[in-house]
């Protein structure tokens, strides 16, 4: 089996100062939602490395967007207990019709943003999803339709 490889050129080789980036990242991504360019300089500096390598790392990692997201970051789970508990697909498509929004885009008010996402860790309460940080389990049309009408109230 192939080892997955980082990219080379501008990662980080210092495990300490890797360890440090991956918590600065983190925090700074909860300001915004993503990193922001400011954000990205501010952790490039406080570490002593370039822009470049904090961009390096940050794009390695999944659980790091550089790209504004919405409001409330709905993932939803498409592994193979939800898909075997009549979830994935059909939950998929479901908020992607009650958002109008394919997975990977924000609604035009910049609320919602629909990922999709390979397991989150509840297979036992299948079908499941994610927003921000709130874990929904055992999902059915009414239980979403609760939650997104809950976050559309949301200010
Ligand atoms: S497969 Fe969906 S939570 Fe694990």
């Amino acid at each position: 089996m192939k080892a997955l490889k980082r990219p080379e050129g501008n990662a980080i080789t210092d495990p300490a100062k890797q360890s440090m980036m991956l918590a600065a990242l983190y925090i700074a991504q909860e300001q915004k939602g993503y990193l922001t360019k400011e954000a990205v300089r501010q952790v490039a500096k406080r570490l002593g490395v370039t822009p470049g390598e904090v961009y390096s790392t940050a794009s390695f990692y999944t659980l790091f967007r550089i790209e504004p997201v919405g409001k409330h970051v709905i993932q939803v789970c498409e592994g193979l207990s939800c898909y075997l508990n009549d979830g994935a697909e059909r939950v998929v498509e479901y908020v992607s019709a009650k958002l109008g929004i394919q997975p990977g885009e924000t609604t035009p008010d910049g609320r919602f943003t629909l990922e999709t996402v390979q397991c989150l860790a509840s297979c036992g309460t299948a079908p499941a999803m994610r927003v921000n940080d709130q874990l929904y389990e055992n999902l059915t049309p009414a239980s979403i339709d609760d939650i997104l009408e809950r976050l559309r109230g949301e200010v």
